[in-house]
């Protein structure tokens, strides 16, 4: 059987840097990439390897078929479908695994690795894999498209892995008027991310410095004040935000509710700690019951009258269920804007703002909440109010400008 690669894809597969990314747009042949260069590691004598996906079922619809399609069987001794593993015949193994687990991926020595669609994954999978290839000096590589300026973005600026770039039109087998469609239907940046895979496309990105030094899994309680920092939807999802406060100022957000279709009943069980089913389906139990959280924070549209609640403001439905410590700021946005920015990097390079990695979807919105395009990154416009990233950044910024304004007031 004789395969042709595209340049870009035979750039990656004859790369000989130790770690190599590919980092391309949709369909650009990044798994048939990643495979091949695999498959080329898998052919040398004796060695092990490991296949990781984002899940299961990108193992078993995508990657294993690859592998099935691209290693000729001549090379094959077995495969076995319970362990997911296979042996070749010249002695070396491959183990396909998924990334949801990263714990379950220590206790492997391994001779090479493929994380693909890896900006999708968790840092921790890479530096548990890294960890697997030390003691034989072994190779890694991804295959992915971009995904803001996450953990792969500074891998590859900071040049600790060699990168190939290819957009989904360096494919030959894409027609190219399918992706002039994406074009038309497509938001410019996401666009230029997901078919032209530009890290680029995060450029009016409003808390640009958020990295992965401010996801950090929280460990001890110690002085720590405990406050939830909310922003009321109804179409839109409710933010619900438990952060710990350090007397140094330091905020670690721990957990997240962020849903639609949230009523005042269910939003007053969350609070006081009930576990309760959401609409999603999620069962969530607050990590902090209500006696031990300090105040709830919101802002100022908390105290409007909505429809959706009968003609009352959430506020005062929440403080005839009992939530009665909620405090209201205000403030101009783009102040608030500007004290988050200092928490997530001071001047002097510190951070002291801190997200649980199990807050993902606190993550994604630090990362895709952005300026509208053409803004310039100004610090005079407004976010996007996209419907998307700006109910958490909202409670956010309500709780930061809470301790900011603390902090100016004198207290007895
Ligand atoms: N060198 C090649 N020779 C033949 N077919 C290829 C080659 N490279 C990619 N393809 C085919 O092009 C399609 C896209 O490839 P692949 O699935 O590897 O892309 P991808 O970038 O991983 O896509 P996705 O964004 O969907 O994950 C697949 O049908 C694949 O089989
Ligand atoms: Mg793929």
């Amino acid at each position: 059987m004789s395969i042709f690669l595209s340049q870009k894809q035979r750039d990656f597969v004859r790369c000989r840097h130790r770690y190599c990314a590919f980092i391309g747009g949709v369909r650009s042949g990044k798994s048939f990439a990643g495979t091949i260069r695999g498959i080329k590691f898998a052919r040398r004598k004796g060695g092990v390897g490991a296949v990781i996906a984002p899940t299961y079922p990108m193992l078993r619809d995508v990657i294993i078929p690859l592998w099935q399609r691209l290693l000729p069987a001549k090379y094959v001794k077995k495969y076995s479908q319970s362990q997911h593993k296979l042996w070749l015949k010249n002695g070396s193994v491959v183990l396909f695994r998924s990334a949801e687990k990263p714990e379950r991926l220590y206790g492997l020595t391994l001779h090479w690795f493929h994380i693909d669609e890896a900006a999708t994954v968790e840092r921790k999978v890479w530096d548990v894999m890294l960890s697997r290839v030390i003691s034989t000096k072994g190779y890694g590589f991804l295959t992915t498209t971009p995904n803001g300026h996450n953990w792969v973005y500074e891998l590859v600026k900071s040049g600790e892995i060699a990168a190939v770039f290819a957009k989904t039109t360096d494919n030959p087998l894409i027609d190219p008027a399918e992706v002039e469609r994406a074009k038309k239907v497509l938001d410019p940046k996401f666009f230029r991310q997901q078919y032209e895979a530009s890290f680029e496309a995060y450029i009016g990105q409003v808390y640009d410095d958020f990295a992965e030094g401010n996801i950090l899994s929280f460990s001890q309680d110690g002085c720590a004040r405990n406050f939830i920092a909310a922003d009321f939807g109804w179409q839109h999802p409710t933010a619900l935000l438990w952060a710990k406060v350090f007397p140094d100022g330091d905020i670690f957000f721990v957990d997240e509710v962020v849903e639609p279709h949230l009523t005042p009943d269910m939003i007053a069980k969350i609070v006081v700690g009930e576990k309760v089913k959401l609409p999603s389906g999620r069962i969530f139990a607050a990590p902090v019951v209500w006696a031990d959280v300090e105040e709830l924070i919101t802002g100022f549209e908390a105290t409007q009258t909505r429809q959706e609640s009968g003609g009352f403001a959430i506020v005062d439905l929440l403080k005839n269920s009992g939530i009665d410590r909620i405090r209201v700021v205000g403030g101009a946005i783009v102040r608030g804007i500007f004290s988050v920015r200092s928490k997530i990097l001071d001047a002097a390079g510190r951070r002291h703002l801190f997200v649980s990695p199990e807050c993902r979807r606190l993550i994604a919105d630090f990362r895709g909440y952005r300026y509208p395009e053409g803004a310039g990154n100004s610090s005079a416009e407004l976010p996007l109010k996209d419907g998307i990233h700006d109910h958490t950044m909202d409670a956010v910024r309500y709780l930061v400008m809470a301790l900011e304004l603390e902090n100016k007031v004198w207290r007895i």
